[in-house]
């Protein structure tokens, strides 16, 4: 039993929310696909949490942005990670400033968890953005109709099951090609034998599917089930519109899911 969360975006109200939910369940072993900076007021209370609540993490776009440099982000975005970097490069603390930055440096794009449930054995892999491109290639619903061709190739580089953030909008992609919204599928997906499948777990810190509750997902028997959590947005959005180099547009897709 594992959960995956990702997309956090230094929301730490959503944050605190799934974490919380993710114990009540019970479940001890939570992997993150990154995204954990960028957008949002707390980036340092996020990176804390992720470090000390996750067994790892994966590198997103938004955190290569503000180790290294953003890359086609739009003005926005851009300023959000900028003021992020000064944000933990003022950190007074020596010692907590250095596990943060170690901390984003050393994520790695992708990992792959090998399992033996029965007599198979199953790779599992887990990216910030797709299979080929790692951190920064969008895989839209709408692909299957508009570009089949481009979700058959990313098919050629699935194992079996790969778990996927980066659009922040959740649901399960079929090679046929085929995408499935959670709601569809009664929010759960259950592992088929032999059946590729990637899995979209949606954004814990800033969903843009309409749907503004906080989203992840949980393993469990074989069975991926989606979940949805309210949390405090106003707090959220408050902090946004106090800090002056973070766009107010930040806060008010919080509200719309968008
Ligand atoms: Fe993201």
């Amino acid at each position: 039993m594992f959960a995956v969360i990702s997309d956090i975006h230094s929301n730490i109200e959503a944050l605190t929310t799934v974490l919380g939910d993710i114990e009540k369940r019970g479940i001890k072993t939570i992997y993150c696909l990154g995204d954990v900076v960028g957008y949002g007021p707390n980036p340092k209370e996020c990176l804390d949490l992720i470090i000390e609540k996750t067994k790892w993490c994966v590198l997103g776009n938004h955190d290569y942005a503000v180790f290294y440099e953003p890359t086609n982000f739009n003005y926005g975005a851009e300023q959000a990670s900028f003021w992020c970097r000064e944000v933990l490069e003022t950190e007074e603390e020596k010692e907590q400033r250095n596990r943060r930055w170690s901390f984003l440096g050393e994520l790695p794009m992708r990992r792959t968890l090998n399992s033996k449930p029965g007599t198979k054995s199953v790779t599992i892999d887990f990216v910030h953005a797709s299979p080929r491109r790692p951190i920064n290639e969008y895989i839209f619903p709408d692909d299957v109709y508009t570009n089949p061709l481009k979700v058959r190739l990313l098919f050629e580089r699935v194992n079996y099951i790969c778990f996927v953030g980066h659009t922040h909008m959740p649901g399960v992609f079929l090679d046929e090609p085929d995408f499935y919204l959670p709601a569809e599928l009664g929010n759960v997906y259950p592992i088929v034998d032999g059946e590729k499948a990637i899995i979209n777990i949606g954004s814990v810190g800033q969903p843009r599917d309409k749907d503004n509750r906080a989203s992840y997902v949980y393993i469990d028997d074989n069975k991926v089930h989606f979940v949805r959590l309210e949390y405090d947005i106003e707090t959220t959005m408050k902090k946004i519109m106090a800090i002056d180099r973070l766009d107010d547009f930040h806060a008010e897709r919080l509200q719309s899911g968008r």
